[in-house]
């Protein structure tokens, strides 16, 4: 799992079916956005999502996130206290997207939303957006079907412009970030937020003259 750490031959097939499951759930919520996104444009001729993308925690996060929180590194550890092994990103348009689609996912039968952080309206004080849901997924093996958590974000591309910017500066100052920098991110956040509201309203208006003009 990580260095200074040996695994049993049992353990390893615990690990490995485990992720089997994280990846096979990422899976089903891959599908679950590609249809729902077919859907939207067959039937309303517009595609509110932008790009989706998705990823499996690695073995070495997983070990020092549960060593960070306090936790012992094994494998029940990991599925009660990780939300974020599988995480799907989802980056739309615009802010009234994110709502959309977090409502027609949560909305689905076989989903159960475990948990939401509403960072857009409630932004972090270094001035993250972005709408946090962790749900779970049956996945249906041969003999059984595990509900199995993922970690979705969905955010509007400004959004996740700041957000890939500010990741990879605090990545590369591994947390030493100086405060001008940190106060021009701020300042960078507002102005994405901003933007992305005469984005929404500009949007608005382009949609009711172009409704105005169908009906004339
Ligand atoms: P972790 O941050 O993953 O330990 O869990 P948490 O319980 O604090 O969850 P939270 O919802 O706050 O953050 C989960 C994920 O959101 C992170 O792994 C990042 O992908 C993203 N995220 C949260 N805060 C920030 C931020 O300030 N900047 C950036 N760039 N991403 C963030
Ligand atoms: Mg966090």
């Amino acid at each position: 799992m990580a260095e200074n750490y040996v695994l049993t031959g049992d353990e390893v097939k615990d690990w490995e079916s485990l992720m089997f499951l994280y990846s096979s759930a990422i899976k089903e919520i891959m599908t679950k956005i590609e249809i729902l996104k077919d859907e939207f444009e067959y039937t309303h001729h517009y595609n509110p999502i932008e790009h989706v993308s998705s990823r499996l925690k690695t073995p070495q996060s997983i070990v020092r996130k549960l060593k960070l929180q306090g936790y012992e590194t094994d494998i029940s550890s990991m599925q009660r206290y990780l939300n974020d092994i599988a995480g799907v990103r989802i980056v739309c348009s615009f802010t009234s997207d994110i709502y959309r689609i977090a409502d027609m996912i949560s909305g689905q039968a076989d989903i159960k939303t475990l948990l939401i952080k509403n960072y857009i309206a409630s932004p972090k004080a270094n001035g993250y957006k972005s709408y946090h849901m962790v749900v779970t997924v049956p996945v249906f093996l041969s003999d059984r079907a595990v509900e199995t958590k993922v970690e979705i974000q969905i955010r509007t591309i400004a959004m996740d412009f700041w957000a890939s910017l500010e990741h990879k500066i605090y990545y590369k100052l591994e947390g030493n970030c100086p405060d001008y920098i940190k106060e021009e991110l701020t300042e960078c956040a507002k102005m994405i937020s901003d933007l992305d509201d005469r984005m929404l309203k500009l949007n608005e208006a382009i949609l009711n003259l172009s409704e105005e003009e169908g009906g004339l």
